[in-house]
């Protein structure tokens, strides 16, 4: 995402062993004297399975044992109410909204660290150290590939008439698309947001619904020729993970990464804060800069085909294939500020009646 991490992260994070080389090396990597009690406690909203490999390689690198809370919903309700007593170092959610929400609710603390700030780029991350972005995931077009010739798009362009009866798109309420409408909004101010959302209502080819993979499902159905919707998903689809119907989905379909016209691509992350109370500060501080490191990186990010958010780490094959990502350089923080706004819009405009 940006250039000059890469060498800091050799100083805080392992050194250029390969993840392989790090499971075969585990039992002389594992400090002497380590206490088997030493512990991290991870409440996440995220399937543990994802991250599984990355908290094993982090548990044989340090011998810290890496507990996981899969908390579906109301990850912030719970560690508010069990108050001081909580036994969560890390909180893990997906959607900058998720993140900053933890923050606003006050179960979070501020971690300085000259590792996390030095790997990942300023906007991805809260200014006082109350939250990190760990990977990201752009929202892209999905087009036809045998009705769309194009090989670039602004989003702004969706308004046009040209889209007439063309497009596909999930609920406007869905946190993708709040955040999306959110980052048109830091752009270009909420009336034209408004304008520019009415014009998208306009050229729906059928009511919002379903999720981002039925948008490729719909354009090989011929409903539509144009879908927004997330990379990961076409990961998931193409490299066959998502059952075989999926990747004919993916085959019907071309991908390309929009941009905001003067900006880049609107991005959305997966990311982590230290929680208020966390019993483990200073092994939540090692996970955290783990994660960072160039191996736990493409592994963490990889596990759901999105790009991480160290410079200089490796997309999945699929994910390159749809071209260098530039991402938007307007702050996440700021963009979060306008979701209210967009939530209201969505309502205005009546989006998903
Ligand atoms: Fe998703």
């Amino acid at each position: 995402m940006t250039t000059k991490q890469v060498g800091a992260l050799a100083r805080g994070g392992i050194r250029g062993c390969v993840l392989g080389g790090l499971f075969a090396a585990a039992a002389v990597l594992v400090p002497v004297g380590a206490s088997a009690e030493e512990v991290v406690n991870i409440y996440t909203t995220r399937e543990p399975a994802l991250a599984k490999p990355v908290f094993d390689a982090f548990t044989e690198k340090t011998g810290v044992k890496v507990n996981t809370v899969f908390v579906k919903e109301g990850l912030a309700e719970r560690v508010k109410a069990e108050g001081a007593a909580s036994p969560a170092d890390v909180l893990m959610v997906v959607d900058i909204g998720n993140l900053i929400d933890l923050t606003d609710q006050g179960v979070t603390q501020p971690l300085k660290s000259e590792v996390l700030e030095k790997a990942i780029p300023a906007n991805l991350r809260g200014a006082n150290g109350d939250w990190f972005s760990l990977s990201a995931r752009a929202r892209v077009a999905y087009v036809s590939k045998d009705r769309v010739k194009l090989d670039a798009i602004h989003y702004e362009d969706l308004a046009k008439p040209e889209w007439k009866g063309k497009i596909c798109i999930r609920s406007g309420k869905h946190p993708y698309n709040t955040a999306l409408i959110a980052a048109y909004i830091a752009h270009h101010g909420e009336a034209k947001a408004e304008e520019w959302l009415k014009g998208i209502k306009a050229n729906l080819a059928r009511k919002p619904a379903g999720g981002d993979r039925e948008n490729a499902r719909d354009i090989l159905g011929g409903i539509c020729d144009i879908g927004v919707a997330n990379s990961y998903y076409v990961g998931l689809m193409r490299s066959g993970k998502g059952g075989p119907e999926q990747e004919k989905w993916a085959e019907a379909i071309n991908v390309i990464l929009p941009t905001f016209e003067g900006g880049g691509t609107s991005v959305n992350v997966s990311g982590a804060s230290v929680a208020k109370n966390s019993p483990n500060k200073a092994n939540a501080q090692k996970l955290l800069e783990f994660l960072v490191s160039p191996e736990a990186q493409a592994v963490y990010a990889e596990a759901n085909f999105e790009y991480p958010v160290v410079a200089g780490v490796k997309v999945d094959p699929i994910i390159a294939a749809f071209g260098p990502l530039k991402p938007d350089s307007i702050d996440l923080a700021k963009i979060a500020q306008f979701r209210k706004q967009a939530a209201d819009l969505i309502d205005r405009v009546g989006f998903d009646s």
